[in-house]
């Protein structure tokens, strides 16, 4: 047994790769820089999905409709559930999508965090929901549902990069829930709220919001050095670093910082942000490998994530549910990939619990 089930294969995918020594990742056969350079969210959708359900089926179109027709859900929203953080308000919405294993039903799943996340976001601040426009494309439309004004196309372009970064990578947690679910031949919806529900843990994709609230702690980069060394002598991780699989830099890391660099050149950026964030992790790389020196501990796909999303203007406590609309295409195809397989994901424990007495 390998705790953690560290280093073993439990399924073959031609949907990514994730090389760790290397720091590479392939999605659909492409490399991510040239996906985040060229493609959007709704051609990444195409890529993936396309050889599941018919190139046809997935397109931009098709998941214009999807959202106006899932939009009649946000109705469902009450103080209960605007009580709750956003991306539990959205597993909510989610779990009220008709279960089914076609290509609509991918596709309401697509659209569902684009619309379900803005609409609790702005009833949560007491503003009116914003309906959905086809004419946009997702990611100008899932802003504008947020902002309440259609969004510049840098503004676009930067959620686009995003949501395509983190679309699929490998056999992480939460896709490996979804492929647990689809084995048992459960449809497509359940295969997402069990993703989205391995999603929202701090080790998973519930860093981000807690990446920012180190900055806020820290402050000021002269504080640096001391608030984090507090945190590794009081024996808490450091977010937005570390990775099972990368022994180098996340390149989802780097390719972040990129997107940013740009939204930066529009003016659009606090830059004493950045300043401090790119201070934060200087001093976070040499405490952590000084911390652990056998285990090479660095800046994964959280770190910028965080910096990129508060430029957009969504709060921290949606961050979680932002990853989930861009990892629900890795999560479909997944699912679709493993059902193709037909074989029930059933492994073996080993007992270690008290044998009873021979009667
Ligand atoms: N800060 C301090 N120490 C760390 C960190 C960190 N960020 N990450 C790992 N370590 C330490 C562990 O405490 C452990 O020490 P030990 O052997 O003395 O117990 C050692 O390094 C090895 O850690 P593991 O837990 O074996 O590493 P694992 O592969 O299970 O963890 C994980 C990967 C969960 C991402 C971890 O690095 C972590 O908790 N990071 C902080 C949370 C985070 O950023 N999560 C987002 C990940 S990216 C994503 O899911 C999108």
């Amino acid at each position: 047994m390998k705790s953690g089930l560290e280093d073993i294969v439990a399924a073959e995918t031609r949907l990514s790769d994730v090389d760790g020594a290397a720091g590479r990742l392939v999605i659909g056969g492409l490399p991510l820089a040239r996906l985040v350079a060229e493609y959007r969210f709704e051609d990444v959708a195409h890529l993936l999905l396309g050889q599941f359900f018919g190139n046809a089926a997935i397109s931009q179109a098709a998941l214009a409709d999807a959202r106006a027709q899932v939009f009649v859900h946000v109705e469902a929203l009450d103080d209960l559930l605007l009580a709750m953080p956003p991306v539990d308000a959205m597993r909510v919405l989610l779990g009220r999508l008709e279960d089914g294993d076609d290509a609509a039903s991918a596709l309401r799943l697509l659209a569902g965090p684009a619309v379900f996340l803005p609409a609790i976001l702005r009833r949560q601040r007491g503003e009116a929901v914003v309906a959905p426009d086809q004419s946009l494309r997702h990611s100008a439309d899932m802003l504008q549902m947020l902002r309440g004004e259609r969004p510049t196309e840098e503004h676009a372009a930067a959620l686009d990069g995003y949501l395509v970064m983190v679309s699929d990578h490998g056999l992480n947690a939460s896709t490996f829930a979804s492929r647990v679910i689809a084995s048992t031949g459960a449809g497509l919806t359940s295969s997402a709220l069990a993703a989205l529900s391995a999603l929202k843990g701090p080790l998973h994709g519930g860093a981000p919001g807690p990446v920012l609230d180190m900055l806020d702690a820290i402050g000021r980069p002269e504080n640096a050095p001391a608030w984090l060394a507090n945190e590794l002598a009081h024996g808490r991780r450091l977010m937005g670093f570390g990775h099972r699989v990368y022994r180098v830099r996340d390149p989802r890391a780097d390719a972040l910082k990129a997107v940013l660099e740009r939204l930066t050149a529009t003016g659009q950026v606090d830059q004493a942000r950045i300043a401090l964030a790119e201070a934060v992790e200087a001093e976070a790389l040499a405490l952590l490998a000084r911390h652990k020196p056998d285990r090479p501990l660095r800046t994964n796909v959280d770190y910028y994530t965080v910096l990129l999303l508060e430029a957009q203007g969504f709060p921290r406590d949606s961050f979680t549910g932002l990853f989930a609309a861009g990892r629900m295409i890795g999560w479909l195809a997944h699912a679709r990939e493993q059902a193709t397989d037909g074989r029930l994901i059933r492994p073996q424990s080993r007992y270690i619990g008290p044998v009873p007495e021979a009667a």
